[in-house]
């Protein structure tokens, strides 16, 4: 849990509510938050879900661990440390655009089940729908995609503290959803997550 460091500081609330917010834009936020191995597919399938939803008329937005650790992020490392700090903003930023209305796509590694859970506490403490979604492929497809390089480098030894290789990946115990991206087709997985956004009546189309 990040300490509280500013004193004096109160919540201030605003006339528009999230239900208003809703109403206006014809469907729920919530966070789906994609965790996987690096090269699981996690942001393939997000993009994918992004152009559907879009067709559909449901507002989502794409928050990727690569773009986030170009902005926000890009004073955080590989370190654990710096792994649960990238996924404690991800959450707060998440939980924004939650509350905007928005559907947040967020596709991380995230590979301590603990950060994950305290998004997930964030979310829920606050009344929002979080949707754990996890994009489980076998570290040799992961491997063998290897579409940045990365595995290949990691193996060498040229990257360190690399997912799978030599640092760890918590798999969800219990996600509300799960892909296997390495034998379904992205429109299974992507039908099976519009098929529980419709069961929580976040879309309704
Ligand atoms: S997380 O562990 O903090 O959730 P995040 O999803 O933001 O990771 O970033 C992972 C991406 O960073 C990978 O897809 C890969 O492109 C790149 N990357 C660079 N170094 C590493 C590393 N040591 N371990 C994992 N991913 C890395």
């Amino acid at each position: 849990m990040a300490e509280q460091k500013a004193t004096n500081v109160h919540w201030h609330e605003g006339d528009i509510t999230r239900e208003h917010r809703a109403k206006i834009l014809g469907h729920k936020g919530a966070t789906l938050w994609f965790t996987g191995l690096s090269g699981s597919g996690k942001s393939t399938v997000a993009v994918e879900l992004e152009g559907v939803l879009s067709e559909m008329g449901v507002l989502a937005y794409r928050l990727d661990g690569d773009n986030v650790r170009m902005g926000i992020n890009k004073n955080l490392g590989f370190s654990a440390e710096d792994r649960t700090e990238n996924i404690r903003r991800i959450g707060e930023v998440a939980k924004l655009f939650v509350d905007a209305g928005v559907i947040a796509l967020s596709s991380f590694i995230s590979p301590y089940a603990a950060d994950r859970d305290q998004v997930r506490a964030l979310h829920e403490e606050a009344g929002m729908d979080f949707i754990e979604i996890f994009v489980d492929c076998s570290l040799a497809a992961a491997e063998g995609r290897d579409p940045k390089g990365l595995y290949k480098k990691a193996r060498a030894g040229e990257i360190k503290n690399f997912t799978g290789i030599d640092d760890p990946y918590e798999a969800p115990p219990r996600p509300e959803i799960h892909l296997h991206s390495d034998q379904q087709t992205l429109a299974e997985e992507v039908e099976q997550i519009l098929s529980v956004l419709r069961e929580r009546g976040i879309i309704t189309s």
